[in-house]
């Protein structure tokens, strides 16, 4: 019964979505994203996502265009690869807002 107990608490923080891992976020972000936006996200097909240039977003707008994408265009959504707290922290993480 007591070795039950660490497979319960891990279970539920999955559930809580709680368990983001930031070094495999800003690795998503410098790959995935910057097979598009460039490496150094400077641009490439999409456009800089240097915070800079991203003065326009809040981290709401920002995330939404993350997990939505932008229809008729080659940016595409990732609410089916990314939780709503994990496209927050990609959104912040861009903005520098409170980038770890
Ligand atoms: C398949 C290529 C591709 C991938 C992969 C991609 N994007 Fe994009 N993204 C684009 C394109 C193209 C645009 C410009 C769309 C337009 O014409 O408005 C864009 C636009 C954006 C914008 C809007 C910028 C602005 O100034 O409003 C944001 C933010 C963005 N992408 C973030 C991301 C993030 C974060 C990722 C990774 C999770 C990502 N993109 C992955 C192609 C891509």
């Amino acid at each position: 019964m007591r070795s039950l107990l660490p497979l319960l608490l891990c279970a539920g923080m999955a559930q809580a979505g709680e368990t983001l891992d930031p070094d495999a976020l800003s690795r998503l972000v410098h790959q995935d994203c910057g097979s598009c936006h460039g490496l150094t996200l400077k641009g490439g097909l999409g456009p800089d996502l240097r915070s800079e240039n991203l003065s326009h977003h809040t981290p709401e707008s920002l995330k939404s265009v993350i997990l939505d994408g932008i229809p008729d265009t080659a940016m595409p959504p990732w609410r089916p690869l990314m939780s709503e707290a994990e496209a927050d922290w990609v959104a912040r993480y861009l903005l520098k807002a409170e980038a770890p």
